[in-house]
């Protein structure tokens, strides 16, 4: 438990000033502040960018639940670089914020920059992702899914839909990124069981569409590519890629090559109903709610959980079709 005190929320000219400085000082990454009241808690929020559907809905999330309680959301959007997060950081702490909100891209590289966050006394709340870190008072707590264990469950779910035996694609997310870590050492962890489950081919889409269909392009073309039984996507998005190089391609993907992906958007579920995808493990990017319920309870002094780990579910196709319409995301 983590206990952090009391930033009152005040009204700040002097912390308006700091902020245009700051901004222009360290510019690029897109801030975008709201227009709440004067004494309305300052969240600063640090997304990755919009890579995925995932992403997308995430910021939806962020956004909408912070406006519904009138917090005052500074955001920024790092367009996928970690040196534009840890700029927007800085420019959070001289806007001397209540709260710090950070969706890190990749797991390393945060210490120094939370160092100056914790001499400033703003809490860090991280959300999605973990960071990589020696010292865990630098950060108050890590709202996310579990993203090992999302990566055994795909990887279980293909151990039972191929009894066994398969010849495996993996895409896998951002390199560096905890997801993309943590769903291929879950996944790896549970095959190592099934001598008949071979990873052949493994490299990164970057979590997006065009991405994952590149490099589906490139293992089909590759000396294993006609032998491939599977497919491994870390998020449904590269998936979706996949499965028009597949197509382009003349094999049936869901048919010919099994596909399991992680986060189970909107877009997965329609490839489901049409036998595209197999299955997809749910990683809900709607977090909204866990993240403003822990940065008023820090803003408030009050302990907050160090883990709070947000869990999914497992979708196959055959419930696509009865279930798609009520996909939040
Ligand atoms: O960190 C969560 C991952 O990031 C999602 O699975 C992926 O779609 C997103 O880009």
């Amino acid at each position: 438990m983590t206990s952090i005190s009391l930033r009152a929320a005040r009204f700040r000219p002097v912390s308006y000033l700091l902020a245009l400085v700051s901004l222009a000082f360290f510019g690029c990454s897109r801030e975008t502040p709201s227009s709440s009241g004067a004494d309305s808690l300052r969240v600063g929020f640090s997304q990755i960018g919009a890579e995925s559907a995932w992403r997308t809905a995430n910021t939806e999330s962020i956004q909408s639940e912070a406006a519904a309680r009138g917090i005052d959301l500074v955001f920024s959007d790092a367009q996928q670089k970690q040196e534009n997060q840890i700029r927007a950081l800085r420019s959070f702490i001289a806007q001397d914020v209540d709260v710090i909100v950070l969706a890190p891209v990749v797991e390393t590289g945060w210490e120094p920059v939370l160092r100056e966050i914790q001499r400033a006394g703003i809490p860090v709340i991280l959300s999605d992702r973990k960071v990589d870190v020696s010292d865990p008072s630098l950060y108050a707590t890590f709202i996310g899914p579990d993203s090992v264990e999302e990566g055994r469950k795909a990887a279980q779910w293909l151990v039972d839909a191929a009894g066994g035996e398969a010849v495996i694609a993996e895409l896998q997310g951002t390199p560096g990124s905890a997801p993309a870590l943590a769903r291929h050492k879950g996944f790896m962890e549970v095959i190592a069981d099934h001598p008949g489950m071979k990873v052949v081919k493994s490299q990164s889409g970057d979590f997006t569409r065009a991405r994952g269909k590149e490099v589906m392009e490139a293992f089909l073309k590759s000396p294993e590519g006609k032998d491939l039984t599977a497919l491994y996507a870390h998020n449904d998005d590269m998936a979706l890629g996949a499965i028009q190089a597949l197509e382009e391609a003349g094999v049936q993907p869901g048919k010919d090559i099994l596909i399991v992906s992680v986060d189970a958007v909107r877009g997965a579920f329609e490839a489901m109903v049409d036998g595209k995808l197999n299955a997809t493990v749910e990683c809900t990017p709607i977090i909204g709610d866990y993240v403003f319920d822990a940065a008023e309870a820090l803003a408030a002094g009050e302990p907050v959980d160090k883990r709070i780990v947000v869990k999914g579910a497992v979708y196959e196709q055959d419930q696509a079709a009865s279930l798609i319409d009520s996909r939040p995301y």
